[in-house]
C-alpha cells in the first residue's frame, strides 16, 4: 500500500532530514510512526501523499510512484488529516465541507450526495451546522468525515488527537479503529503518545533524526526500553510497570490484562489462606 525505497529528503538549503529510509506498509495495517519533536514524522507523512517529493529514492502509494503521478490521482487513494482541523476546514456548512474534497476530485454529483449523507450519519454530524462554531473535538470529527467520505485506501493521521479531551480522543480513535477493522482501511498514524499507540496500533515504526531505529509489533516495541529511550519516547505506563514488576508480568500490556492478572493472584492468595 505504501513503500519507501531508499528515500532521502532535504528541505532547500538544509542537510538531509531523512538520510536513507526504507519501509513498507501492507493493506489493512494500522501502523504508528513514533518519534520525538523534529524526528521527521511530518516530513514522512508529506512524502507519503506526494505533497513533498523525495530528493532521491522512491515513494510508491497504492501502486503509484509519487514522482510520476498527479497529486489529484494520489489524493483519491490517500487521505490526510492535519494536526489542526482548522487548516483543513474551509466551507460554511458541515455538508459543504464533507463534500468539498470529493467535488475537487471530480466525483459525480449523485455519488457526492450519497457519500456525504453516509459520512454525516457515520460521524453523527448535522450537515447544517457551521463548522467554525463547533467545539475542537467536533471540528476534528468534521475534518475526519471530510477526508474519509471519498473512501480512500490509506489515511495518514498527523497527531490526530492533539488538543482533544479524553472523551473526544476516544470517540475519534474508535471511529478510525472500526474502519480499519471492518473495512480494511490502512492507517498510518503519526504520533508521539505511546499510550495512544499502545491502545490502537498493531505495528510501530520508531523514528529518530530521520532514521528508523525500530520496526515491529506494538507489544514488542513497548517493552524495548533501550529503543524507546534512544528515540526519546516515554513508554506507555502499563507495559512499563509490567517490566518493572518482572517475572510473571511479561505478557501484560493493557489495563485489562494487568487487572485480570492481579485479580487472579489475589484469588490464589485467598485460596491459600
Ligand atoms: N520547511 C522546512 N524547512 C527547513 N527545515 C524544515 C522544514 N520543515 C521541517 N524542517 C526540519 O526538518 C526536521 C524534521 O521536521 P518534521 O516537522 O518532519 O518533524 P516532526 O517529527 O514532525 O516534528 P514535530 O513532532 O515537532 O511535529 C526538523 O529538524 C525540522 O526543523
Ligand atoms: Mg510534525
Amino acid at each position: 500500500m505504501l513503500e519507501f525505497k531508499h528515500v532521502s529528503y532535504h528541505y532547500p538549503a538544509t542537510p538531509p532530514v531523512i538520510p536513507d529510509l526504507s519501509f513498507k506498509i501492507e493493506k489493512g495495517e494500522f501502523v504508528a510512526l513514533a518519534g520525538s519533536n523534529g524526528a521527521g514524522k511530518s516530513t514522512i507523512s508529506r512524502l507519503s501523499n506526494g505533497l513533498l517529493l523525495p530528493s532521491s529514492g522512491e515513494v510508491t502509494v497504492g501502486g503509484f510512484n509519487t514522482k510520476t503521478t498527479r497529486a489529484s490521482q494520489i489524493a483519491r487513494k490517500v487521505a490526510f488529516l492535519f494536526q489542526n482541523p482548522d487548516r483543513q476546514i474551509c466551507q460554511n456548512t458541515v455538508r459543504e465541507e464533507v463534500s468539498f474534497g470529493m467535488r475537487v476530485q471530480g466525483f459525480p454529483e449523485e455519488e457526492i450526495k450519497a457519500r456525504t449523507e453516509a459520512a454525516l450519519e457515520t460521524f453523527s454530524l448535522n450537515g447544517d451546522w457551521s463548522p467554525f462554531t463547533r467545539s475542537r473535538g467536533e471540528r476534528q470529527r468534521i475534518a475526519l468525515a471530510s477526508v474519509l467520505a471519498g473512501k480512500p485506501e490509506l489515511v495518514i493521521l498527523d497527531e490526530p488527537t492533539t488538543g482533544l479531551d479524553y472523551k473526544e480522543c476516544t470517540a475519534i480513535m474508535d471511529h478510525i479503529a472500526k474502519l480499519n477493522r471492518e473495512e480494511g482501511l490502512t492507517i498510518l498514524m503519526v504520533c508521539h503518545d505511546m499510550e495512544l499507540i499502545q491502545s490502537y496500533a498493531g505495528r510501530v515504526l520508531v523514528l529518530n533524526r530521520g532514521t528508523l531505529l525500530g520496526d515491529g509489533p506494538t507489544r514488542q516495541i513497548m517493552k524495548d526500553r533501550e529503543l524507546l529511550s534512544k528515540a526519546r519516547l516515554r513508554p506507555a505506563q502499563i507495559p512499563n510497570l509490567a517490566l518493572r514488576l518482572g517475572a510473571g508480568f511479561e505478557d501484560v500490556y493493557t489495563v485489562d490484562e494487568m487487572a485480570a492478572l492481579l485479580q487472579k493472584r489475589a484469588g490464589h492468595k485467598e485460596g491459600e489462606e
